[in-house]
């Protein structure tokens, strides 16, 4: 995949109800609820909104297999895990806390200010407490969770048995230009035919890459906002139709 770079972005911008309105024409006859944990008082999760729609993606295509790049501490995984049928498999990638060396001295100030400082922060966060959600959840929603200890740039979808294999994939791991480019690259080799990637970070006024990556992205790929979120999304084969 080639960088793309362009002042103009082609993202269309939609609103949260367009989503729910979808859930709601779909499951006419009964009320669609869901599990959430309270939003960790850390940095780094997703909002209620945020939740609510990748919920609601989560009902509108009952995936098989979700793909999360960027566990944290599993607070998002959990909910996939929560609000998805008992038979769904969840895969989510993050770095090997052995090999990451500690950053004793990110400052507050940088760390809310400055997005590769940001994501040593979340890293080292990661490396020293582990998927704290998953670890406390019930087992069999623990039982649905495989975790990934690796960069997820070193993927190799083929080697991995990836290819063509999630319905969901939501790439909210390192946030640098980089590492979002090869994440996107190999989220569209491991989208099954039908599947719906997903980008946190759209419009982040400390991840700028994630937006200048995503406005380029758009030249060539149909790619959607959530207004009020930090959500961006790419329909792909019949997942087309679910906001008709
Ligand atoms: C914003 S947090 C993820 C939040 C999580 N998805 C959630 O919704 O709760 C970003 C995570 O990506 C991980 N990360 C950063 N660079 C990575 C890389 N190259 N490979 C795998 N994980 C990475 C960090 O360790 C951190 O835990």
């Amino acid at each position: 995949m080639t960088e793309q770079n362009s002042s103009t972005s082609k993202i269309i911008e939609i609103r949260p109800k367009v989503v729910f309105q979808a859930v709601e024409n779909r499951y006419q006859a009964q009320n669609t609820e869901f599990t959430v944990n309270i939003p960790s008082s850390a940095i780094g999760g997703l909002t209620l909104l945020e939740s609510a729609i990748l919920v609601s993606f989560v009902k509108l295509i009952s995936p098989a297999a979700i793909f999360e790049f960027g566990t944290y501490m599993g607070a998002t995984t959990l909910l996939f895990a929560r609000n998805s049928s008992d038979s769904t498999e969840i895969i989510t990638i993050d770095i090997d806390p052995n090999t990451t060396a500690t950053q004793e001295n990110i400052s507050e100030a940088d760390y809310l200010n400055d997005g590769n400082a940001n994501d040593e922060h979340l890293r080292d966060i990661f490396a020293k407490h582990g998927a704290i959600y998953i670890n406390r959840a019930e087992r069999h929603l623990r039982e649905k969770v495989t975790q990934l200890y690796q960069d997820s740039t070193t993927i190799d979808p083929q080697q991995q048995n990836f290819l063509k294999r999630f319905q969901l994939i939501f790439i909210d791991g390192g946030h640098d230009f980089e590492t979002v480019r090869s994440d996107t690259e190999n989220a569209l080799n491991m989208a099954a035919d039908d599947a719906i990637i997903v980008w946190h970070d759209f419009r982040s006024q400390i991840h700028d890459d994630v937006t200048r990556f995503l406005d380029g992205f758009s030249q060539t790929h149909e790619i959607v906002h959530v207004a009020h979120t930090m959500l961006a999304f790419m329909l792909i084969g019949s997942t087309r139709e679910i906001l008709n």
